[in-house]
């Protein structure tokens, strides 16, 4: 009865995350049907006082500390709710359940309500960092009630990543807070991973690039601004050999990229929002478009594609690490303006330096872009986009002319890089004091009566047109 911490699903990421716990002298006890991984932790876990484990939820419940501290690292869905309410006969008021998948908001919010009549305190708590965080240190973005986090924030602190000694978790807002912002996390990771992989893609076709260079550019790219967890990864990538043939493993794989939804629903979300999100929209088409494989092989047959415009390869590469950097820029502020937005329409009250500050370490998009992010989120924290902060200007300015000419020298090679326009034609519209937009409102009016504002005088108008 003397556990601190208790987790259910002893998985990859579960069994990771509880010798963390262990690690850092908080006793934990895990729950998992499966009679091998029980065993497994108790034997991995080294020593049963430190950490153990049951197949039977009863004795799983009755080992924890009151109030206890329950987390849950299970596939998102229904099997949440079926643990829940396999836990509940068991648990007792101000007991605290931590939900530390990915899942979906709004089923964070129904859990939550139920929850709480039953006096259980529910957090949705996104974890980053894949298996390696949730072992060494993962970004942990929870929310729910905010007395009830001060009986997990010390287990939190301890465990999660650090920037500089700070704990890369925070009490980021009630209710689905926390899933809400690694739903958008994961809309920008998407979004990251896209705009590498057309950077990739460019200099392998148009530079000739071998694994080799390419993993020397962005090894040394890493090193630079462009300093990131998927850079530094993708370098590594290339570097891979392949035990089945005498190449590198990622000319074997497929070209085919699955997703479990996140990705779209930070999109479909920003849709109901009313914010543009371009950047992230056209990462997870993108991962559509991959999946037809078959049909895209057909087309090629059909259509073919342009000749590739010579182009010095050490110009290409300064080019395409300045378009890499505006796009990552223009992508992260996409996702922190839905946030922006978010926190105002399901009252969040999210602090956006604090979420850029828990980022900097242990989640999938960290990157030394983020300390400037969360400097400028500092220095104004109601900054309706990124930007338009004074410290991003020059930034962004610098690599813009860079970014159109990659955009364009690709769309005349028929190098697909639509993360990279699109976040340029984001940069390009937002940036647009006028826009054609009136056309739009004219034919709308024309065709359905929908009435338009005027530049010069206030008032709803409509016109009879061509009368
Ligand atoms: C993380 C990741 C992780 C996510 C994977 C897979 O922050 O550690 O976001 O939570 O599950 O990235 O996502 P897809 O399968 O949708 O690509």
């Amino acid at each position: 009865t003397d556990y601190d911490f208790g987790l259910v699903g002893l998985g990859v990421m579960g069994r990771n995350f509880i010798l963390n716990v262990a690690d850092n002298n908080f006793k934990a006890f895990g729950y998992d049907l499966d009679q091998e991984k029980v065993d497994a932790l108790k034997t991995e876990g080294g020593n049963l006082e430190r950490v153990n484990a049951a197949t039977d939820i009863k004795t799983f419940v009755n080992a924890l500390a009151t109030p206890r501290k329950i987390m849950l690292l299970v596939p998102a869905g229904k099997i949440v709710d079926a643990v829940i309410e396999n836990l509940l006969p068991f648990l007792a008021k101000d007991d605290i359940i931590i939900d530390g998948g990915n899942s979906f908001f709004t089923d964070t919010d129904r859990r939550e309500a139920y929850l709480q009549e039953k006096g259980i305190h529910f957090f949705g708590s996104g974890v980053s960092g894949g298996a390696k965080g949730a072992r060494k240190g993962p970004s942990i973005m929870p929310g729910g009630n905010k007395e009830a986090y001060a009986h997990v924030k010390p287990i939190f602190e301890a465990v999660s990543a650090k920037y500089n000694g700070e704990p890369c978790v925070a009490y980021l807002g009630p209710k689905s807070a926390g899933n809400y912002v690694k739903m958008v996390h994961n809309g920008i990771e998407y979004g990251l991973m896209q705009l590498t992989s057309e950077i990739y893609d460019i200099l392998r076709k148009a530079g000739g690039l071998t694994n080799d260079e390419l993993h020397t550019v962005f090894d040394t790219w890493n090193k630079g601004r462009l300093q990131s967890f998927l850079v530094e990864i993708t370098a590594e990538i290339f570097n891979q050999k392949d035990d089945k043939s005498d190449g590198r493993l990622v000319d074997k794989i497929l070209d085919k990229a699955k997703q479990k939804g996140t990705g779209k629903w930070t999109s479909q979300n920003a849709m109901d929002l009313g914010i543009p999100v371009p950047s992230i929209d056209i990462a997870v088409s993108m991962r559509e478009i991959s999946s037809l494989k078959e049909e895209r092989v057909e087309a090629d047959g059909l259509y073919g594609r342009p000749e590739v415009a010579p182009i010095a390869k050490e110009d290409l590469i300064a080019m395409a690490e300045e378009a890499l950097y505006f796009a990552f820029i223009t992508t992260y502020a996409q996702g922190l303006h839905q946030l922006a937005d978010a926190s105002k329409e399901y009252k969040y009250e999210l602090d956006l330096s604090v979420i850029a500050k828990i980022w900097r370490a242990g989640c999938i998009i960290r990157a030394g872009l983020l300390a400037d992010i969360s400097s400028a989120y500092v220095e104004n924290k109601d900054l309706k986009n990124l930007l338009l902060a004074p410290s991003f200007v020059p930034k962004v300015q610098k690599a813009v002319p860079s970014s159109r000419k990659l955009v364009a020298y690709a769309a005349t090679s028929g190098i697909p890089m639509p993360g990279l326009s699109n976040s340029l034609t984001y940069f390009d519209a937002y940036t647009s004091s006028k826009l054609p937009l009136n056309l739009i409102q004219a034919q709308r009016d024309h065709f359905g009566s929908h009435t338009y504002e005027r530049t010069d005088v206030e008032g709803i108008f409509h016109t009879e047109w061509g009368a």
